[in-house]
């Protein structure tokens, strides 16, 4: 047996799910009339109700003992300290420094990276008034009026995420896009209706070796180059790497290139050079009020006992239907239309960091680990798959997410939004019992179809109003919460080898796929049939 499951607390936890499992919401809320005022807390601008969860004082206490036995604190001061505890990669784990607002210095190896974190913001709100104020022009005079980013995973989600998040923050007169797929589809509609003259990409990758980005790239410059020539690249193109010989090789002059760290996961790096496109588009001074949100939320993270720690509570809640009650799922719903992306993107951070099976001493876990995470922008999601999480035999754990006021305070749309949201969690929670259907004249089998069982756990997450600050608040509490159970799980959060092996074989597959003669396959009989097949139908 692993060291997690025989820790006291998990065994008191296992005995404990024995004695609450059946409980339901209904009785627990109508034992306590002041239930919701002991599962709330605010934190950062944030409002979280948790009190819709299946739990009791005890089995939060029994949590919290578990964070402690799991010496979460320890763990948590050695991340923000720039201890190397990405262990297979030998890395610091510092994307808090990013967004270190506080006059401390970060070391990483005796160096104090505060300065360098410092001069690339610098360096990029320069550049992005240089574009905001058309005094950065493309190659023929005229005035950037395109921004694509081009990069894939952390280098395309988050600023992919963060774009739509802050629109209403943004200069509506730049169009910007994001190009990550290989599918040539994604860049040939991207382009398509745009003037060369007037676009700049900014090729985003961490290591500038990504096959998706490089091949987006290099594309990119053909049609770049076919319409203005190759004088025209330094004017429409910029970097933004850990790799500047890299940089440097594809034809992008470094002075154009915005540095990060190998300190900074691909999954965590919207607050790094990564973010550029957010900057252009929303400008240096939300881009601060964004990073002084995470500031918020980190420092908090950091500081807050663990028993009023909005990030570890989360995490907590996560676990004990994880590995509990067995949930496999969990869903992220936000009521903001400006959140479409946000699902997406914690599907990346959090399945990226904690889908692993062995612990980071290389042991299996006899225990589950990370969550399947989905979501969809409510009410969409209500329209679509909220059947199953009402009447459905699976377990799905639901995260709620809205804001008081809306950028777009069209008639009663924002108050029939909010209603949906508080709705939805009300019937998931208490559900509509046989004996109230029946009240209703219902009778016969209709009877069990308009029942609902509720007792389906949520968490409500709320704020006055989407704004930079909330949103930087916002994605730190997840990136937290993803950090906290991964320090349980005893995990390395911070190591992705789970996706090389597929990198690996297709490069293996693209020569037998494209090769003039026959090729001698060498696989399965399943991936050469498949191979002949699209050889011969392309
Ligand atoms: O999916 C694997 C991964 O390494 C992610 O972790 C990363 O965000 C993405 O690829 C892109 O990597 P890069 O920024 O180096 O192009």
């Amino acid at each position: 047996m692993s060291t997690l499951t025989e820790k006291p607390s998990w065994q008191k936890l296992k005995s404990h799910y024995e004695e609450v499992k059946n409980l339901h919401l209904r009785e627990l809320f109508a034992e306590d009339k002041e239930r919701a005022s002991h599962f709330t807390l605010e934190a950062a601008g944030l409002y979280l109700d948790y009190s819709k969860q299946r739990i009791t004082k005890k089995t939060m206490n029994l949590l919290f003992a578990l964070a402690r036995e799991c010496q979460l604190e320890e763990k948590r001061d050695a991340m923000f300290s720039g201890e190397k505890i990405n262990s297979t990669e030998g890395r610091a784990v510092l994307h808090t420094a990013l967004r270190n607002c506080g006059d401390k210095p970060i070391y990483v190896d005796g160096h104090d990276v505060m300065p360098d974190v410092r001069h690339v913001l610098a360096k990029m709100a320069d550049f992005a008034s240089k574009i905001r104020n058309a005094s950065w022009r493309g190659f023929s005079g005229k005035a950037i009026k395109n921004i694509i980013n081009i990069g894939i995973g952390g280098s395309d989600l988050g600023p992919a995420m963060a774009y739509e998040a802050l629109k209403p923050y943004s200069d509506r007169s730049l169009t910007v896009r994001f190009v990550s797929n290989v599918d040539g589809t994604h860049l040939a509609e991207a382009v398509r209706d745009l003037d060369p003259a007037e676009t700049l990409f900014i090729i985003a990758s961490k290591t500038f070796t990504t096959q998706e980005t490089m091949t987006n790239a290099r594309s990119a410059r053909e049609w770049l180059v076919k319409a203005l020539g190759e004088a025209a690249v330094k004017n429409h193109f910029v970097a933004v790497s850990t790799a500047a010989d890299k940089v440097a090789e594809f034809g992008i002059d470094t002075a154009n290139m915005f540095e990060f760290w190998d300190w900074v996961g691909g999954r965590y790096s919207l607050t790094s050079a990564i973010g550029l496109s957010v900057m252009v588009a929303i400008g240096p001074e939300n881009f601060q009020k964004m990073l002084s949100g995470f500031y918020a939320m980190d420092r908090h993270f950091a500081e807050a006992p663990i028993e009023q720690n909005m990030p570890v509570i989360m995490a907590l809640l996560g676990i004990w239907y994880n590995n509990f009650f067995g949930a496999e799922s969990h869903v992220i719903l936000p009521y903001d239309q400006y959140l479409l992306r946000f699902a997406d993107y914690f599907q990346q951070g959090d399945m990226e960091s904690n889908g692993k099976s062995v612990t980071k001493e290389g042991e299996a876990v006899d225990y589950e680990t990370g969550p399947i995470i989905w979501g969809q922008v409510g009410t969409n999601g209500q329209h679509a798959f909220y059947q199953l999480l009402h009447q459905g035999t699976k377990l799905v754990p639901a995260d709620f997410i809205g804001f008081a006021k809306s950028h777009n305070p069209l008639g009663d749309h924002h108050a029939k939004l909010l209603s949906n949201l508080v709705a939805q969690t009300e019937a998931l929670a208490f559900g509509k019992t046989r004996a109230e259907v029946e009240a209703e004249g219902v009778t016969g089998v209709l009877v069990a179809h308009k029942t609902f069982a509720g007792n389906h756990p949520t968490n409500t997450i709320l704020a006055k109003e989407l704004t930079p600050e909330v949103f930087g608040s916002l994605v730190a509490l997840y990136e937290h919460k993803i950090f906290t159970q991964g320090i349980i799980w005893q995990l390395n959060s911070f190591d992705q080898w789970g996706v090389q092996l597929g990198k690996v074989l297709a490069g293996r597959i693209l020569p037998e796929l494209t090769a003039a003669e026959e090729p001698k396959l060498n696989h399965d009989s399943s991936t050469n049939a498949i191979i002949t097949y699209l050889r011969k139908a392309r």
